[in-house]
């Protein structure tokens, strides 16, 4: 296993089409990321795997797609618009700005070396703010959202009145959040634009005692499922400092990123707190009459929060190997699950020429209609194949001169470099059934 540096990653993406940092030709804006060919094909995917998880795979989830802008009062509900902030310090010389929880503030500045030359520490609230409508006054100030879950909150009743849920339910939505975030650095880890995939768990009080366990077990499943080495994956349980004043237990899937362990995803047990301080500031009944015991209670919330960004960092850096190849150089290859891998099958003509190149493309428009596909003509067939390990392409067919004749193809396995002659008739449940066996060596 080749070390993984962040460098290496950065540099893989903008190679190869992933990420890029945003607005590039204008000098690039900090903590904005631009998710180019492969990777909006590798985040939509790993969405979409969730949401599968969670809303068809699970009893009693349904979706959601709240809006980003919301009623100003729903941060002043959640506790954002008090409470949402770091401490931070600005150097006098050269004007850095750091968390003051992040820095030794009796050490020189890291950036300039400069000594005793920090600010006082002052709260700097993360929520970006605009106006609403032609008056950018007071009256007229909306927030982009710092979490989607705020909205699930305000939906409950909606989603309850207008679906043939009872509780336990969840509601599941993934969406942009925005942060005004101090450090950025790392890459896509933390970024002031991300997105979020959040579950709200709704359920009587006292049972949050038993789906707090279960969903912690599920999750962490979830992650053994996309194919993430679990040796890399750990929980951090919050200590007192880090829990919210409200909140009964938390804890955080970390991972070994490139710079260390750090927070992934984040299942909390929230208890009414949520539902209660809606409940407090819109003046509207929040409560649930259990249909069965006629009992009316606020209902209690199991959370499950992850990054979806985040989760798309973890799968690059997961994925990433440089190995020795049998012609005796080294090849970087991105072990992706076939599941969220960006491409699923490349077509590769060994030559253009006889009707081979021609043969290809039209297969590769066959094979379109069931996988995402990529169609190769160009160079070597040692340098395509090299080409698609480093997008992580689990599956090569070639098509050769006996193609023509008994209508087989060879299919190269990214993994192990291994190939196997097939009939064509045979290639998409063959690969349909590749996809769900594999497992990563
Ligand atoms: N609703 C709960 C909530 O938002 P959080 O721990 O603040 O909890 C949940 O965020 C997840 O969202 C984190 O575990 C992380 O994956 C992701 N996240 C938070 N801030 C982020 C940022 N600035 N950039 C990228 N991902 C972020």
């Amino acid at each position: 296993m080749a070390e993984v540096t962040m460098d290496k990653i950065v540099s893989l993406c903008r190679r190869r089409g992933f990420i890029f940092q945003s607005s590039e030709i204008y000098g690039s804006l900090n903590g904005a990321y631009d998710y180019g060919p492969m990777g909006v094909e590798l985040k939509n995917n790993i969405r979409d795997f969730w949401w599968k998880e969670m809303t068809r795979l699970h009893d009693d989830i349904v979706g959601l797609d709240a809006s980003i802008l919301m009623h100003p009062r729903v941060w002043e509900a959640s506790g954002h618009v008090s409470n949402f902030s770091d401490p931070m310090v600005d150097c006098k010389v050269c004007k850095a700005r750091f968390r003051a929880d992040q820095i030794d503030l009796n050490a020189p500045c890291p950036n300039c070396g400069n000594k005793n030359s920090f600010t006082e520490p002052k709260n700097f609230n993360l929520m970006f703010s605009t106006h609403i409508g032609a008056n950018a006054d007071a009256a007229s100030v909306v927030y982009l959202r710092p979490e989607t879950a705020q909205g699930i909150y305000c939906d409950f009743k909606n989603v309850l009145q207008s679906s043939r849920v009872k509780i336990p339910f969840g509601i599941a939505q993934v969406g942009k959040s925005f942060r005004n975030e101090i450090t950025t650095k790392n890459f896509i880890f933390r970024s002031c634009e991300f997105e979020q995939m959040e579950m709200q768990f709704f359920c009587k009080p006292g049972t949050d005692e038993e789906w707090f366990p279960y969903w912690r077990e599920e999750r962490m499943k979830f992650y053994g499922k996309m194919g993430i080495n679990l040796d890399h994956l750990r929980w951090h349980q919050h200590g007192p400092d880090e829990l919210a004043f409200y909140a009964k237990d938390a804890y955080d899937i970390q991972f070994l990123f490139p710079m260390g362990w750090q927070e992934l995803e984040g299942v909390h047990s929230r208890t009414d707190y949520d539902l209660s301080q809606h409940q407090k500031f819109s003046g509207k009944d929040l409560t649930y009459l259990d249909p069965e015991t006629n009992e009316r209670y606020v209902p209690y919330v199991v959370e499950t929060s992850a990054g979806l960004t985040r989760n798309v960092l973890m799968a690059l850096s997961d994925a990433y190997d440089e190995e020795p190849t049998p012609e005796g150089d080294v090849r970087t290859v991105m072990h992706f699950h076939p599941l969220i891998a960006p491409v699923k099958v490349a077509v590769l003509p060994l030559v253009k020429k006889d009707g081979i190149g021609d043969f290809a493309a039209k297969l590769e428009r066959q094979l379109r209609e069931d996988f995402t596909t990529f169609y190769d003509q160009s160079g070597a067939i040692g340098r395509r194949y090299r080409r698609m390990d480093e997008i992580g392409t689990p599956y090569c067919i070639t098509v050769d001169y006996q193609t023509l004749e008994d209508n087989t193809v060879t299919i190269r396995f990214r993994d192990s470099m291994k190939q196997e002659r097939i009939n064509i008739s045979n290639l998409v449940p063959f690969i349909n059934q590749a996809m769900k066996d594999y497992k990563r060596v």
